[in-house]
């Protein structure tokens, strides 16, 4: 079977996307509006980019109707955000946040998700997220056509929390205790429990 994207309509493109390119870690993004109205949401079109500088990105695609979702509206007026990363047991509250509030309604408030304050950005962290990175936007990409841009958001990674639970002896990310899960196709995900190793050639 061969694909020609030129030929595929978007949403179908989407849909063939989103099963093939797994799976896909979950930005669990928090930021804040200009009248202060905390806003959270997932977003698994995202990763890590480069260590110089430390950035990650992740895109939030504008509605269909033309209007920027919260995230990208608040990130755009602030310039400031959170990734938290989302382990099993908060697959739940984070899929609960994916809902379309209005603006001036708090997922962290509405979906009882405790936050705790950041210390180098306004935006709180998800307190019970095994990593959250403290960000300042670098710049917006804005790829393709309306509706539906892709706005690919970059960030500079200002700093880290990690929970201590998912740290090994040496205080390195222990995999085994770093109980993530990554977004397949569809409503389907995977978590980070089965891995293997493979030894680099010199
Ligand atoms: C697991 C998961 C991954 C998602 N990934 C994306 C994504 O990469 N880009 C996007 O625009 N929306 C994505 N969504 C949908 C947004 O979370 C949803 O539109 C949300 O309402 C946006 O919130 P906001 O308007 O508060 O920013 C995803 C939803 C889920 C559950």
């Amino acid at each position: 079977m061969q694909l020609d994207f030129a030929q595929i309509p978007p949403r179908e493109a989407y849909q063939w996307m989103i099963s093939m390119i797994v799976p896909r870690p979950i930005a669990w993004v928090s930021s804040v509006s200009p009248v202060g109205v905390v806003n959270l949401a997932p977003f698994s079109f995202f990763n890590g980019v480069t260590s110089r500088p430390p950035t990650l990105m992740f895109v939030p695609v504008t509605k269909i109707d033309g209007t920027p979702k919260d995230t990208l509206s608040n990130i755009e007026a602030t310039g400031e955000f959170v990734v938290n990363l989302v382990s099993e047991q908060q697959a739940t509250a984070m899929n609960a946040t994916a809902a379309a509030l209005p603006p001036d309604e708090s997922e962290m408030d509405r979906f009882a998700i405790e936050s705790a304050a950041s210390t180098r950005v306004v935006p709180p962290r998800v307190a019970r997220a095994p990593i959250s990175f403290e960000c300042e936007l670098t710049q917006i990409v804005k790829l393709g056509d309306e509706p539906g841009i892709a706005n690919v958001v970059f960030g500079r990674i200002l700093c880290a929390h990690v929970d201590d639970g998912v740290l090994d002896a040496q205080q390195r990310i222990d995999p085994t205790k770093l109980d993530l899960i990554g977004r397949m196709g569809g409503e389907g995900y995977c978590t980070t429990r089965d891995q293997f190793t493979v030894a680099r050639p010199d």
